[in-house]
């Protein structure tokens, strides 16, 4: 790749200033799993201080903001997402201090900070909760959704995304309720001004901390249907249900008046009806991420169903387009949900890891929107090999595996699902040198590190220039530095091979060609018709790239190749 003359712009405080507006349309985000980044007090759990100590870090990769995922007082029942004290630090993590030098500290390199914001459910520890299920006439009683039992039974057919029934029994008031998620994190009553009224002071609260944003946790759930009829399918329970645009408008008031970006995790909604959400006058957020190009497999979301490039091209298009009429995406390939990007859509095998994790990466990084990259992803981190149940620390992971226990499989077939999609991949410790536990951490790790650590870590990686991390810094300059890619149209290119992504990016000044092989299969791609007679350059590539001339562009297994028309 040549030098490119453009700065990171905040480097330069006048560009700064005048770019303050929208930040988040020009910038890149980096999603921090609390717990597996760095370990700085030596008790084997990650913690604020840890990150504080990596934002050098961060500021040399280039991001503009982090997210932080939940670091609130829990029981870490789903590892945060199970919120104790909306107000108050997690004491694993360190303390309200660190959190405020953290801040501060992110801010003086120019390095915004989003925090999770999980308004959908509280944990059951949490003091209303636990005066709710007392008593009957608390004031709290009302936070949360409660129902009587039918014919002996629960209310109703809802299930739960973790699995079951969405009812638990409380005997103290012989009432069920309603929990979406783990059974110990009770969906709060959104119906209730009150309990809608201390949510915006919660919000409040942060923002006058100095937060800049909020990653707005399961935020198409708020609204329940209800009637609490019966359903044929789970999503018509809780999922975008009419009614739930009170609630964000009023949230919107707020993050408005105060000028702070939220990112909605918006899963399973078409984009037709998802997109409104983040139109910039009408809107109820700023960026939102959908999820279809990581979903497939119609069952369960541990099916082990194949990827198909076709539908993750088609997927990402339509959303591409809907964007393109109304509102902002939030673009990312890995979260601390899902699998690694390079277990996912590249190749594991030492040939192709380096290669596959650029393709991937090239591949969803240049489309219209704001490129988040999840901790590890920078360097091609890969699944973790789990062979025993006794290494799982999901929630989610143990419930299925109990279940597929229950029904009959064997350990072996049970673990297959889990080891592939669960959420524990995403998980292990970040990767920083080939040392002891990874450099994570000095004393045994609360999750086990991956395998992979010893080749896969950021000490090599800072090494060698043709490393992932160093792919990813480059990535993140031109997209930071190039208005055409930030701003300019996106349209698919048709190809008939079945495993290239090829999509265009331009506008009146500039025309670029993004393409990538999603395969170890050889390809030649012959370049549209109306840009064969252009001269173009090279950009950015990665080994899979192997010529290119006026008419055709030549890919090796995993290919990618960034190219820039005149
Ligand atoms: C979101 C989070 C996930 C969590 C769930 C419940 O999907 O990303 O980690 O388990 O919400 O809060
Ligand atoms: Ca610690």
């Amino acid at each position: 790749m040549g030098t490119f003359p453009w700065k990171r712009s905040h480097n330069n405080s006048e560009v700064f200033r005048m770019t303050q507006a929208n930040w988040w349309q020009h910038g890149v985000g980096y999603q921090i799993y609390p717990k597996s980044f760095l370990d700085a007090n030596g008790d084997g759990i990650g913690d604020l201080t840890g990150i504080t100590e990596k934002i050098d870090y961060l500021d040399k990769l280039g991001v503009d903001f982090v997210w932080l995922c939940p670091i609130y007082k829990s029981p870490g029942i789903d590892n945060g997402y199970d919120i104790a004290d909306y107000r108050s630090v997690d004491p694993q993590y360190g303390t309200m201090q660190d959190l405020d030098t953290l801040i501060k500290e992110l801010h003086r390199h120019n390095i915004r900070i989003v925090m999770d914001m999980v308004l959908n459910h509280s944990s059951d520890q949490h003091q209303w909760f636990l005066q709710a299920k007392q008593d009957i006439n608390s004031p709290y009683h009302d936070y949360y959704i409660w129902k009587k039992g039918k014919n002996g039974g629960t209310p109703n057919n809802w299930t739960s995304l973790f699995g079951g029934s969405a009812w638990e029994y409380n005997r103290a008031t012989d009432e069920y309720y309603y929990h979406l998620y783990a059974r110990q994190q009770p969906d709060l009553n959104w119906e209730n001004p009150h309990l809608r009224h201390e949510m915006h002071e919660i919000i409040k609260f942060w923002i006058k901390k100095g937060v800049d944003g909020f990653r707005l946790d399961a935020i198409t759930h708020l609204k329940k249907l209800q009637t609490f009829e019966n359903v044929d399918n789970p999503d018509q329970a809780s999922r975008n249900i009419p009614g739930i645009e009170v609630f964000l408008r009023e949230l919107k008031n707020i993050y408005d008046h105060y000028g702070v970006m939220t990112v909605g995790e918006v899963g399973a909604v078409p984009p037709e009806s998802a997109i409104k959400w983040v139109d910039p006058q009408k809107g109820y957020m700023d960026l939102l991420f959908q999820f279809d190009h990581v979903n497939f497999g119609d069952n369960h979301k541990f099916d082990f169903a194949t990827k198909s490039i076709p539908t993750v091209r088609k997927k990402l298009t339509d959303w591409q387009i809907a964007a393109a009429k109304q509102g902002n995406l939030g673009l990312f390939i890995e979260n601390h949900d899902l699998p690694r990007a390079v277990s996912y859509f590249g190749s594991e095998e030492p040939a192709y890891r380096n290669r596959s994790a650029k393709a991937a990466g090239l591949m969803y990084f240049m489309m219209k929107g704001t490129p988040f990259i999840y901790q590890g992803q920078e360097l091609g981190m890969i699944n973790d090999h789990i062979t025993s149940i006794n290494e799982v620390t999901d929630i989610d992971s143990l419930r299925h595996y109990q279940e597929r226990i229950k029904d009959g499989y064997n350990t072996q077939m049970a673990l297959h699902e889990i080891a592939f999609k669960g959420r524990d991949n995403a998980r292990t410790p970040m990767q920083w040198t080939a040392g002891s536990l990874a450099g994570f951490s000095t004393t045994t790790s609360w999750i086990k590190v991956a395998d992979s650590y010893k080749t896969i870590n950021v000490a090599s990686e800072e090494k060698s220039s043709n490393s992932v991390l160093n792919f990813y810094r480059q990535m993140i300059t031109i997209k930071k530095s190039d208005i055409t890619l930030q701003n300019g149209q996106y349209m698919l290119e048709k190809t008939r091979a079945k495993d290239l992504i090829v999509y265009r990016r331009f506008d009146t000044q500039a025309t670029w060609l993004i393409i990538t092989n999603l395969s170890n299969l050889t390809y030649n791609y012959p370049l549209p018709q109306d840009l064969a007679s252009q001269p173009y350059h090279v950009i950015l590539k990665n080994d899979g790239y192997i010529t290119g001339n006026q008419s055709k562009i030549s890919l090796d297994a995993w290919g990618a190749v960034l190219l820039k028309f005149e």
